[in-house]
């Protein structure tokens, strides 16, 4: 780590709904002790600092507040959370013309103050943005990560723990891909209590079929959508889901998270960026694992880069 690099200093950009949740389960779960958040609208990163700050004697110590690029110099992890929010009838890819502007503002100014950290992007589209970020950066790759479908693989593993009745912690599973329409449940590698769960099944009396599970999967994959039409917007488990990224990271897990990186040739798919599980520590992305996937997995892995690719296409970069 470069020596003006705080280990424990995170920043936020964004003091939306999703970046004042992250604060929250960073500081509620005492990851980072130095938190400073950073908003266009310096009176709402205000407002949302004083009040989160306010409740610090509850936690674990920790300093947060609002600031200014300037701040970021010796921050170990930056958290993009800034940018325009899905709305109903949106899909995630339909934001990325307002936020790939939003990107050409935000990274350069990053840059200016900080060569070392990690940033983490939350924003959607996330994969695109996380490619994005990597070029505009000039970081190497291993320190440009998305939170990807670290948020679908949990509401996979909460919707799976529910229906078998086993607390979501003991089931273990992966979306990959894709954070959106494209995305792709690993079912071959699903496992409960290190049982696969085609074995797992028939020893539980729930005799559910198979079409039960894909109705899962169907559900994780339009989670979003159903809770933007509900509520107008999702933040609780997408900011917990970017907590869990930045606990791996200050604490130097190798956490094994499904986030969004850099492809360099896995399963053939190349120069773009999207999510599989990987190995996540204090500097970033330490390995992607090529995990073996069944072969119809593979094939909607490929579909999913192909999607993504087309729309890198669009980017004027
Ligand atoms: C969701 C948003 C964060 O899936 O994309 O809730």
């Amino acid at each position: 780590m470069q020596k003006n690099i705080k280990a424990n200093k995170i920043a936020v950009i964004g003091a939306g709904n999703v970046g004042a949740t992250t604060v929250y389960a960073l500081m509620a779960q005492g990851i980072g002790s130095e938190i400073v958040l950073i908003d266009i609208n310096q009176d709402k990163a205000e407002g949302e600092a004083m009040d989160l700050m306010h409740g610090s004697s509850f936690v674990k110590p920790v300093d947060i507040y609002a600031g200014d690029y300037e701040d970021l110099s010796d921050a170990h992890l930056i958290i993009i959370t800034a940018g325009a929010a899905q709305k109903t009838g949106e899909t995630r890819l339909d934001l990325i013309k307002k936020n790939t502007e939003i990107f050409k503002n935000i990274i350069p100014s990053i840059t200016e103050y900080n060569q070392d950290a990690i940033l983490l992007i939350v924003t959607n589209p996330v994969d695109i943005l996380t490619y994005l970020s990597w070029k505009l950066s000039d970081y190497p790759a291993k320190r440009v990560i998305g939170s990807g479908t670290v948020l679908d693989s949990s509401r996979f593993k909460s919707l799976l723990s529910k229906h078998c009745g086993v607390a979501a912690n003991n089931v273990h599973g992966y979306i990959i891909g894709e954070h959106g329409d494209s995305e792709v449940a690993v079912w071959s590698l699903t496992n409960i209590a290190g049982t696969k769960l085609k074995n797992y099944c028939p020893i539980c009396d729930k005799n559910c079929h198979t079409n039960e599970l894909e109705k899962i999967a169907e559900n994780v994959k339009n989670s979003a959508y159903e809770i933007i039409d509900k509520k107008g917007s999702t933040f609780y488990a997408v900011s917990l889901a970017a907590a869990r990224i930045a606990r791996a990271i200050l604490r130097d897990e190798n956490a094994v998270l499904t986030v969004s990186s850099l492809m360099k040739g896995y399963y053939g798919i190349n120069d773009l960026s999207l999510s599989l599980p990987t190995v996540v520590n204090s500097t970033g992305i330490e390995k992607v694992l090529d995990l073996p996937l069944a072969e119809s997995e593979e094939k909607d892995l490929k579909k999913s880069a192909a999607q993504l690719k087309s729309n890198l296409k669009k980017l004027d970069i």
